[in-house]
Formats: C-alpha cells, structure tokens, sequence
C-alpha cells in the first residue's frame, strides 16, 4: 500500500475558478468516456517499449515494465484517475501523476518534473509518456513514486510470486473476512475488500515488499507499511499507528491484520491503498466474491 498523506488544505478558490474546475474534470471524463484512446495489444506494447529503450532501462526489465503498464492502466493511453487526496490526477499509460510530473492547470502547488502537459501523456503516440517514465525511474526509481507503487504488486504477480505462506482460496478469505466484520465496514463492500487484497498481495499472508524510497515495507495481505502502521524495528522515523509487530500481519491468523486495517480504513479511508485505487475503484468487482457461500 502506498500511505496517502492528506495535503494541507488549500484556499478557497472563488466560485468561477471552482466552476471551471469542475467544467475541466466534466470535460475529462467526457473525454475519457467517449474516446477509448489507445488500448495497446500486450505484444505491440512490448515491442514499443522496446523501441523506446525501456528493455533493462535502470535496470527495470521489459517484462517488468509490462507488469508495470497493466497494473497501472491495462495498457490504455487514456486512462485518467482523480486522486481526491491530493487533488491529482494520473494520466495515461503509466498513469503518472499531475502534482509531480505533468501539468494539467488544475493540481494544486503542481510541479510538473517532466515539464509536459498532461494531456500529452494520453496521446496513441507514448513517445512523452515514456520520455517522463524514464526521467521519473531515474530521479527516484522504480519504488519510490507514487506512480510506480503498484509495481512491487505487479513484481510479486508476474515474477516472484512465490510458495510461501498462506495463500487463501478465494472464497475461504471472503468468509474470513466477512467473520471479522469487514464487509461494509466503514462503508466498503465485501467484494471491494476481496479486489483491494487481490491487488495487494494475491491472498497471500506473507508477502513483505521492500520500498527503497521510504526504507519502509509492507507486510501482509494488505501489504500494511511499516513507516506508518507497524514496528518492524528497522523502518526510519517509524509511527506503529496500529501498536503491532509487523510480523504478526504475516500470521495465518489474520485477526491482527484485520484490526490493523479497519483503523487505516477508519483514519484514511479506501484510497489509501494504492491497489484499490487502481485495479477496484469504480469497477465492478462482484467477482470477487461470486460462487462464494458466505
Ligand atoms: C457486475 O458483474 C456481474 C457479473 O460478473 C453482473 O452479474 C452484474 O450485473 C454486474 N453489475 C453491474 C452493476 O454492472
């Protein structure tokens, strides 16, 4: 999971500016609605991505890039996603972010690193995105932007997802949870629940992810971070917010884990895991718990 911190609160635009604010994010959504844009075939994107350079570039393998385009955007150069927490969005193929690396005229104190504006990210020609993917690798590599969050996930899904563990069945976990009081809690469905974990960590209990960026890692099914939730007794300036050993968010017994994410849920809301945001979030998840007695 990637910790969202709140922004600190802006000022009050006046109504026009918040008019036109709303006009824009209207005419995005139009747009991404009624233009598909670009929906790359898997094996066309890799051969692109290859004449671009990013086979190995810093060391991110081709396939890991792939991974990393999937889990952020299916492979569509349209993709946009609105982060209400800090009032950005995230645009096209790699999903990179408007308050850091692309300009949109709407993200407050927007830094735009890649000196781009962001609609150039959603064109069928990816030749900016993945010029602004390199430069945003290079700068803080592959973890440690909010962009490239995911790709511990998708690391984990498409190379080293590993034997260890528990690695719930589907159904057993949904009625796991369900147990634990999770479904509806705090407002997020059952099958949210089920999507969000999915992303996070495949079921599984065990998987820890190292961020480099933070020196922190996330543990467990819900791949809870260490700076901000539990002790690993290694993680810089760590605040245990849940008052738990991290390795106790690896148990079979999922109790602790469950705790530890109903008060982040409570305290951040859904959008503070990054695979919910990106792989559940306004889709339709029913999936995710169909066939399952529960
Ligand atoms: C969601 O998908 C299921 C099938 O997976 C379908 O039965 C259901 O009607 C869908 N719900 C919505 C709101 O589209």
């Amino acid at each position: 999971m990637l910790n969202t911190k709140s922004s600190s609160p802006g000022q009050l635009g006046h109504l026009a500016s918040v008019n036109m604010k709303a006009l824009l994010i209207l005419g995005l959504l139009v747009l991404s609605v009624a233009v598909q844009g670009k929906k790359f075939e898997r094996c066309e994107l890799a051969r692109t991505l290859k004449k671009f350079g990013l086979a190995g570039y810093k060391g991110v393998s081709l396939a890991n890039w792939m991974c990393l385009a999937y889990g952020e955007s299916r492979y569509n150069t349209q993709a946009i996603n609105y982060n209400p927490g800090s009032k950005s969005t995230d645009y096209g193929i790699f999903q990179i972010n408007s308050k850091w690396w692309c300009n949109d005229g709407k993200t407050p104190k927007a830094v735009n690193g890649c000196g781009v504006s962001c609609s150039a990210l959603l064109k069928d020609d990816i030749t900016q995105a993945v010029a602004c993917a390199k430069k945003i690798v290079s700068q803080q590599g592959i973890t440690a932007c909010p962009m490239f969050a995911l790709v511990n996930i998708y690391l984990f899904g498409c190379l080293h997802f590993k034997d260890m563990g528990k690695k719930f069945e589907r159904c057993e976990l949904a009625r796991t949870l369900r147990r634990f009081g999770l479904d509806g809690y705090n407002g997020v469905s059952l099958a949210n629940w089920m999507c969000l974990i999915y992303g996070e960590s495949r079921y599984n209990t065990q998987v820890t992810n190292y961020n480099p960026g933070s020196k922190s890692t996330d543990y467990g099914i819900f791949q809870i971070n260490s700076k901000w939730w539990c002790n690993d007794g290694k993680t810089p300036r760590a605040v245990n917010g849940c008052g738990v050993s991290c390795s106790a968010l690896l148990k079979d017994d999922i109790t602790q884990a469950v705790a530890c994410a109903k008060k982040i849920v409570s305290r951040q809301g859904i959008t503070a895991w990054v695979a919910w945001k990106n792989n559940c979030r306004n889709r339709n998840v029913s999936s995710y718990i169909q066939g399952c007695k529960l």
